[in-house]
């Protein structure tokens, strides 16, 4: 009962939990062309019957929207982008207004993915207010948060988070209630190591701490960093688990599809 005082406090968890729809989506990262997304989602258009009780989703680079979209339309699995602008219009040059990708239907996006924050120097509060700009239009933000090897090394891990969700938190319980966070340690991100599912349902349980107090106790908080079929179960057995930031596996749909499922 990794982060519980007591086991009563770990079965009313559980029992709010079931409450929490599971969620699992796809970060493409910048791969893919129009022929290989073509049957990457028609794979999963066709495998998602299998999928119950799971909200799926994609994320994928701009450029592939308006493809995702018509091939995912009507199929229950949701799209996204990977990044948004916090601006919503105007003479920023290369950047993606949320307007933007609610035009292409989308209800999902990411912001603050640590590759984000570490090669574009991303801040906590410029993430901040990426979410809030998402929010404005109507998209759910999944703020990534997680630490480094060395900060965990460091035993910053808690602090570090803390930090990251600040911003966010101050958001409001209206705005911060409609958002999605995603735990992704940074040294488990495209690495092949794994959290433990006890080492990351520590790390949940004191993100959903700072969520109830903030007053969006129910907020979905998914977990990356190298997830595939044969890891999901466990990771998603844990009370404060909700879900899946997918990468390399989210690549394959057979692999994609058996975490959702799992
Ligand atoms: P990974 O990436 O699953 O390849 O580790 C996760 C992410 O960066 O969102």
């Amino acid at each position: 009962m990794p982060g519980y005082s007591n086991f009563f406090e770990f079965i009313q968890t559980c029992m709010v939990n079931s409450s929490r729809k599971r969620l699992v989506i796809g970060n493409w990262k910048m791969h893919g062309d129009t022929a290989f997304n073509s049957e990457l989602l028609a794979g999963l258009r066709q495998g998602i019957a299998d999928v119950s009780n799971c909200d799926v989703a994609v994320c994928v680079p701009f450029p592939y929207l308006y493809q995702t979209r018509s091939l995912l339309e009507g199929s229950g699995i949701g799209w996204g982008g990977q990044d948004v602008s916090r601006h919503e219009k105007g003479a920023y040059t290369g950047e993606t207004a949320a307007s933007m990708l609610a035009d292409f239907a989308c209800r999902w996006v990411l912001v603050g993915h640590s590759e984000r924050r570490s090669y574009h120097g991303e801040t906590d509060s410029l993430v901040a207010q990426k979410a809030a700009a998402a929010l404005a239009a109507g998209i759910t933000p999944v703020v990534c948060v997680g630490e480094t090897q060395q900060q965990q090394e460091a035993g910053e891990t808690h602090a570090v988070i803390e930090r990251q969700l600040a911003p966010v938190l101050a958001l409001g319980a209206e705005s911060v209630a409609k958002l999605v966070v995603a735990y992704e340690p940074v040294w488990a991100i495209g690495t092949g190591l794994t959290a433990t599912p006890e080492q990351a349902q520590e790390v949940h349980r004191m993100i959903r701490e700072r969520l109830q107090a903030a007053g969006a106790g129910q907020v979905r908080i998914l977990y990356g960093g190298s997830v595939k079929g044969s890891n999901a179960a466990s990771l998603f057995a844990m009370p404060d688990i909700d879900g899946a930031l997918v990468g390399g596996a989210s690549l394959v749909a057979s692999e994609f599809l058996s975490i959702a499922a799992a």
